[in-house]
């Protein structure tokens, strides 16, 4: 399968942003450990990151027709972007959404999210064990529907 990565807003700084909720693991290491975790299930990660939600819209639109599934942390946009939610819609390709910390013990406010009820699997508080568990999900589960 090929799966598309997306990171949002601030995860470029996962590592050193608020290491108490976020941990104290990288960016670049979430991405080494993804691929190396998709060549033992021989699957395909491209991943991106973009602090822009229009950047993010592109990319999610980009994927139509030559990802299978999409695994996402959308970081802020969860909780405010109609614009990403519709892009995911409007290609077909089914996602999981992944937050590194748990949304539902913090603010009340981080507890809506845009993209939760359309989603595969909605995972959160596992720290970044939840991006290994999102591609482990993804290989068994985001078969190629979308050819
Ligand atoms: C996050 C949770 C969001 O509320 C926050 O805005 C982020 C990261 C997480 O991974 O826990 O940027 O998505």
């Amino acid at each position: 399968q090929r799966i598309l990565l997306i990171n949002g807003p601030n995860l470029n700084l996962l590592g050193t942003r608020e290491p108490q909720i976020y941990g104290s693991t990288t960016l670049n290491d979430v991405v080494t450990q993804a691929q190396t975790q998709a060549a033992g299930l021989s699957i395909q990660i491209e991943a991106f990151q973009s602090n822009h939600e229009g950047a993010i819209v592109d990319k999610i639109q980009a994927a139509r027709g030559n990802k299978d599934g999409v695994i996402i942390n959308p970081g802020a946009f969860t909780h405010t972007s109609v614009a990403i939610r519709d892009a995911l819609l409007g290609v077909g390709i089914p996602f999981v959404e992944v937050h590194v910390s748990n949304v539902h013990a913090r603010e009340q406010w981080r507890r809506h999210s845009y993209l939760s009820d359309k989603a595969e699997a909605v995972i959160c508080g596992l720290g970044v064990f939840g991006y290994t568990a999102a591609i482990d999900f993804a290989a068994k589960h985001m078969k190629v529907k979308n050819v």
